[in-house]
């Protein structure tokens, strides 16, 4: 099959969150089963260094009506054949959504430029390089939905159908009526009894949609996660699935981890203990016995900051245990982690910065990993958390509901709480304080959690099942 991707993250060119894993790791899985993948994306402002092939092509698209040109520029990247939309004034900015403060005020104009300009190119291409399937991730591709119904008007790309993968519904890029002309759209092209975004516009429009675990599928037919477009999912309810996210092995296995100068196994855990060390030493901890806690992850309220800061606020003065966090994000949060750290400097360290090293070198250092969060779509942090034997400490919400054993139930492979609250958390932190105590039962989930597989092999299969279901529509 010839499958297009339209994205806004790929990880290795740009990358703010998991949504980058799941595009490359899925688009990895299923050139493994034999088909052939197109990744469109943004030429953003850090990918003007990449080594570009010499070939590229000119599209014009319209918008409000006015002609505005755009460069497809060629690369491989990993075996994998990308598109770079290119647009001075639309993407060639530093960061790919917001200046570090705010978002761009232009956003839904840039991405439903990219996705007009992406399927403009599609249907330049001749009939046997034409894709079965377009696959849109999140808000910033949902426009390609509409867009691709428009040009099949014009008896374009008849044979492609256009699927929808949510990551994260409660990003929407809300719209306004008077956006419609601008974007190109009619009033019966658009959701009329929920809340207009360019998400409630792709949900609508797509052949067929999913999100990234069954858990926050079943949230998404209600309130409050579903922000305000419930409805819509209910009436699109039979075309809808969820498929849990994977891991990609090859990046993320303790085993051969390139990011780790200590390696280790199920079998041989000695290259952990190195690694935690070493991790203390870095960031200039004590290595002593007590359990050491680590975190990464966005810093928004998604991720359970609101209670999370306040529990360990209480929680450290007392706890014999070392908390580790790397995270940017919302200056909400950062400026009591930052407060944590002075009040605990025998024990507490916040990182503010993006680095991937540090991440891998984090999963592999924690004896316990923390992901409270409000609500998780998917998450793949915990999934990491698992290869590395560092047992994570979730909230039940979502895909972290559908991939963490908790503690108590048969086959545990980490520790659940149900409430978004602090006491619950701090329950959740001293269940791990006693677990850990216990060496024999700790080293036990330990190896379990190891053992798991959520390999993104799995997960290909069932998206090539969307597809054909997408396709015999
Ligand atoms: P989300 O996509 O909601 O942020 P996920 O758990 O699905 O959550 O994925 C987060 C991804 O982003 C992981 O690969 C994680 O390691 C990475 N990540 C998050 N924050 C940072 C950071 N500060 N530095 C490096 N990697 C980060
Ligand atoms: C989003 C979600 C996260 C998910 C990721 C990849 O960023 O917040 O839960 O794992 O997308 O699908």
């Amino acid at each position: 099959m010839q499958i297009v991707f339209l994205c806004s993250e790929y990880e290795g060119l740009l990358k703010t969150g998991g949504l980058a894993d799941a595009t490359r790791g899925l688009a990895q899985a299923l050139r493994q089963q034999g088909h052939q993948l197109t990744i469109l994306l943004p030429r953003y402002g850090t990918l003007y260094p990449l080594p570009l092939q010499a070939q590229w092509q000119s599209v014009y698209v319209e918008m409000n009506g006015q002609h505005i040109g755009a460069a497809i520029r060629h690369l491989q990247h990993d075996g994998i054949h990308v598109g770079l939309i290119e647009h001075h004034d639309f993407f060639n900015r530093p960061r790919p959504y917001d200046d570090g403060e705010h978002a761009y005020p232009d956003n839904a104009l840039r991405f439903a430029f990219f996705c007009k300009a992406a399927l403009a190119y599609l249907a330049t291409l001749p009939d046997d390089q034409s894709p079965a399937i377009i696959h849109g991730h999140d808000w910033q591709s949902a426009l390609g939905s509409v867009y691709l119904k428009q040009l099949q008007q014009q008896g374009k790309l008849l044979q492609s159908r256009f699927v929808l993968s949510i990551h994260n519904a409660a990003y929407q890029q809300g719209l306004g009526w008077h956006d419609l002309p601008l974007l190109g759209l009619h009033a019966d092209e658009v959701p009329q009894q929920v809340q207009l975004s360019m998400l409630s516009i792709g949900v609508k429009n797509a052949s067929q949609l999913n999100t990234v675990s069954e858990g926050y599928r079943e949230e998404l037919l209600s309130e409050p996660a579903a922000n305000g477009l419930s409805q819509l999912y209910q009436t699109r309810q039979a075309d809808f699935s969820g498929i849990l996210n994977g891991c990609d092995y090859s990046r993320w296995d303790p085993a051969t981890d390139h990011s780790l100068t200590a390696h280790y196994r199920v079998d041989d855990l000695h290259g952990k203990a190195l690694c935690k060390a070493q991790l203390r030493q870095q960031v200039q901890l004590t290595d002593n016995k007590v359990p050491l806690f680590v975190a990464v992850s966005r810093v928004t309220g998604q991720k359970g900051f609101s209670y999370l800061i306040p529990a360990l606020a209480q929680w450290l003065v007392e706890a014999q245990a070392q908390v580790v966090m790397m995270g940017t994000g919302e200056q909400q949060f950062i400026g009591p982690l930052k407060q944590l750290q002075q009040q605990f400097p025998d024990k507490f360290r916040f990182i503010e910065g993006f680095d991937d090293d540090f991440s891998h070198q984090l999963e592999a250092a924690g004896d316990f990993f923390l992901m409270p969060s409000l609500f998780e779509p998917c998450g793949l942090n915990q999934i990491y958390s698992l290869r590395y034997g560092t047992l994570p400490i979730v909230r039940a919400t979502g895909g972290l509901k559908d991939t963490v054993v908790g503690l108590g139930k048969r086959g545990a492979t980490g520790i659940s709480f149900e409430q978004p609250s602090a006491e619950d958390v701090t329950v959740a932190l001293e269940q791990a304080i006693s677990l850990y105590a216990d060496q024999r039962k700790y080293k036990t989930m330990q190896q379990r959690a190891m053992q798991q597989y959520f390999g993104w092999d799995q997960a290909a299969l069932l998206y090539q099942r969307l597809y054909q279901r997408a396709l015999s529509a």
